[in-house]
């Protein structure tokens, strides 16, 4: 990995499976990005913290997701691929960058705002200081690209604010990161909602075998305004339609959109189409995951050795940033 190369940092956090939503929003642009920049992949352990129900739960959900990393095309060789709280320096650096963020920038973030929310009983300090923590994971590393679903915009934005701020006061010293999205891209939930995510309940998960993607799509809300077969469907108000864009062949979805329209299918056939075709778009990462998976050791071995990595270049900018506040090691 050459130093000069634009650094790349994403992390997704491990509250569950990875489902479409993640791989269509960010981790399908991970693998075409190793050859061309110096790429970090975490696991952003600390952020599950935030809305943690059970500890058992993150140690299980952890190494699954470095599977599924290495599954769709991660190279350990080519990209630093680690757990976030293996990198304790995150931690301090969040704490630094956390002196010169305004509390009511936080409090404006649409995401706490949703959280807060969502878990009323759970507005903790974590939650509410996230996006400090994830501007000290981006710029801990230096990073100059962010890829990430459009969800994370305003996080990106304070991750900026932050940089510049920093700059401004204490001297150049990060680069202002830049949000990478190819479109604006929300794979929808298989509850109705817009947005599916791995706390709701609403996902098909990228390990999902074809019976549970089957039944998962079988109990789905699709068009609630079309009662009878006989009513004709509108397919650009029904998340499965949505659902279809992503997976299903273009032919086909537009056979699928003329027949909804017409009421030539009903909802029962087009999610079947639907299930046959997430399985068959899954089929050969699920084949490239089960191979990886017979090697027990793979995943302590690759968090290992990307840990290392990702600390000293880590240490070096938190000693940076501490000698430029005036903090002095004893
Ligand atoms: P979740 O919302 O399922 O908990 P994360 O918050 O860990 O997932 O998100 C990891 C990455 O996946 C982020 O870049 C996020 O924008 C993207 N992502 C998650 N869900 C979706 C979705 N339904 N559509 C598009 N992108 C998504
Ligand atoms: N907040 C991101 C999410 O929910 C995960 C994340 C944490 C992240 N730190 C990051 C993404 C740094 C990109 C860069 O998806």
């Amino acid at each position: 990995m050459c130093a000069d190369l634009p650094v790349v940092v994403s992390g997704i956090r491990a509250t569950g499976r990875l489902h479409l939503g993640n791989y269509f929003g960010a981790m399908k642009n991970f693998p075409p990005l190793q050859d061309s920049n110096r790429c970090f992949f975490f696991i952003a352990d600390y952020h599950t913290l935030t809305t943690l129900e059970d500890p058992d739960d993150l140690r299980r959900n952890l190494p699954e997701i470095v599977l599924d990393y290495l599954a769709t095309g991660l190279d350990p060789k080519k990209s630093v691929i680690f757990a976030q709280s293996s990198v304790p320096q995150i931690a301090e650096l969040s704490l630094l960058l956390g002196m010169i963020t305004q509390f009511a920038l936080l409090e404006r973030c649409p995401t706490f705002k949703e959280k807060k929310d969502k878990h009323p009983e759970n507005i903790n300090l974590g939650l509410f200081s996230y996006p400090v923590l994830m501007a000290a994971d981006i710029l801990i590393q230096r990073a100059n690209l962010v890829p990430v679903g459009e969800d994370q915009l305003p996080h990106i934005e304070l991750a900026q604010y932050i940089a510049k701020k920093f700059n401004t006061r204490f001297g150049e010293t990060f680069p202002i990161p830049e949000a990478m999205i190819e479109k604006a891209i929300r794979v929808p939930g298989l509850d109705g909602t817009n947005k599916m995510g791995k706390s709701d309940d609403n996902t098909i998960n990228l390990n999902d075998p074809p019976e549970t993607i089957r039944e998962r799509i079988s109990n789905a809300v699709s068009d609630t305004q079309r009662a009878r077969r006989s009513d004709p469907g509108r397919p650009y108000v029904c998340n499965l339609f949505a659902l279809h864009e992503f997976v299903t062949d273009q032919g086909l979805i537009l056979q699928i959109k003329s027949d909804c329209e017409g009421a030539k299918i009903g909802c029962v056939d087009c999610k079947r189409m639907l299930s046959d075709s997430v399985t068959a778009f899954l089929a050969p990462f699920q084949a490239r995951r089960a191979e990886i998976a017979r090697d027990p050791s793979l995943v302590a071995s690759v968090l290992g050795e990307g840990g290392r990595i990702a600390r000293e270049t880590a240490s070096e900018t938190v000693e940076t940033v501490r000698e430029k506040m005036g903090l002095v090691r004893y």
